[in-house]
């Protein structure tokens, strides 16, 4: 295992953009990213860029156009710069991030651009192109959509933690509040807890406010070595750790569906490259496509013991003023979920918290966040470590 500062050059984030999420009609998936990366480019004031990543899902099913990294190098006027595209569904965006901080640390280049980028809405079916990511053969071809899986591992929780459905409510009932206070959220209005128990039954016992929505939308971040930073900006603020996991892809497959491995390892594997502990974690954004995601992760990273995860967020331990503030962004829930643009949006939240320019949703005292990133029921998680400095 690389240890932060040991072979690697040390990496920091120096600017950052995002398009609004929801239903972005007017606008095609090469506009959306152009409009995220426009925004970073000026945020960091750079005045070139070495190499980009572009995280994204399934833009070829969602809207027929692949080859994204030429796409967006073409339309962003950067050719003929290196331009790579992500794939590592849901979670494509924060593997995209991992690639970026892999390529600086390594020296091979200096200024990465890193996106995420998503078109849903214009998809005839966007559960069939979701559903690319879960297992085709054994899941998807007998039916099961991402809501059905999250569902059974919603049952398989509550059946041995006790975890309620009213902890699985409070989650989306937090998560709202923080999008109302997010001006590029899909979402900005409070619910209560009927406003959940009441919504739409989608897969029992998830309801139509238990899940992130089908959005379009980008996100991109600007890094450069830690070295070159203070010259583009006060506030950098540094990857500190990074970690990458897989899982078997399809749920039959896991000894118990409660714990997602992937996102033990790749929180252990970031958390020791750091050198820091859960209890040193100021705030994270976590993956919660479904509302019992959220709590699964909230265990899966250690922030509190496992089966615990819905009392944590039941007494408020995870509000904006807890122990841990999660998803102060709103979330996926709330915020939106174009899902090659989360893993990167998650990193934005994260340095406009650290560098203090999150507005209503400030967390005091923001030192050192995190962000968590899922593919599909977990057969992929990337989690960062971000420290202000
Ligand atoms: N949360 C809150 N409101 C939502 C919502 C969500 N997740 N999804 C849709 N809505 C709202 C819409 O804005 C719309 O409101 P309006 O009538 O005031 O305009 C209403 O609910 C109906 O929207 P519609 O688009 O018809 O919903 P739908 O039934 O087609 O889709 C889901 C609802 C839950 C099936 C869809 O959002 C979904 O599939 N979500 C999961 C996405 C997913 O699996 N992502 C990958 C995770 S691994």
């Amino acid at each position: 295992m690389v240890r932060e500062g040991d072979v690697m050059r040390e990496v920091a984030i120096i600017g950052c953009g995002m398009t609004k999420f929801g239903e972005l009609w007017q606008l095609s998936i090469r506009d959306i990213f152009v409009e995220a990366a426009l925004k970073a480019i000026d945020d960091a004031h750079v005045d070139h860029i070495d190499s980009m990543y572009v995280g994204n899902m399934t833009a070829g099913i969602f809207v027929g156009q692949e080859h994204l990294g030429s796409v967006m190098a073409d339309y962003l006027g950067l050719t003929p710069i290196p331009a790579t595209r992500i794939e590592s569904a849901c979670a494509s965006g924060g593997l995209a991030l991992r690639q970026g901080f892999i390529e600086i640390a390594s020296g091979m280049s200096d200024i990465v651009l890193v996106g995420g980028v998503e078109k849903m809405t214009d998809s005839s079916d966007p559960t069939y192109g979701l559903a690319a990511a879960a297992d085709r053969e054994y899941e998807a071809y007998n039916g099961v959509s991402f809501p059905g899986l999250y569902a059974m591992i919603a049952r398989a929780h509550m059946h041995k933690y006790g975890t309620t459905r009213e902890q699985l409510a409070l989650v989306a009932v937090k998560n709202h509040k923080n999008g109302s206070m997010n001006p590029n959220a899909q979402f900005q209005r409070e619910i209560t807890i009927d406003t959940v128990l009441n919504s739409t039954l989608i897969a029992d016992p998830l309801r139509l406010m238990d899940c992130s929505p089908i959005s379009d939308g980008a996100a991109c971040v600007i890094l450069c070595p830690l070295s070159e930073a203070k010259k583009y900006t006060d506030t950098p603020v540094k990857i500190i750790g990074s970690g990458f996991a897989t899982d078997s892809i399809a749920l039959h497959q896991r000894k118990d569906i409660t714990t997602l491995n992937a996102v033990v390892k790749s929180g252990q594997q970031a958390f020791k490259m750091a050198g820091l502990t859960p209890d040193k974690i100021d705030l994270a954004e976590v993956h919660d496509c479904f509302t019992i995601a959220e709590i699964c992760v909230i265990e899966d990273l250690e922030f509190t013991e496992k089966g615990k995860g819905g009392e944590f967020v039941e007494k408020g331990l995870a509000n904006i003023d807890g122990k841990i503030p999660i998803n102060t962004s709103g979330g996926l829930k709330s915020k939106g979920h174009p899902v090659g643009a989360t893993g990167v949006a998650q990193v934005v939240e994260i340095f406009e918290q650290l560098t203090g320019n999150a507005g209503k949703r400030q967390v005091k005292n923001a030192h050192v966040g995190l962000a968590q990133n899922m593919g599909g029921s977990g057969g992929s998680s990337v989690v960062h470590i971000m420290e202000g400095v």
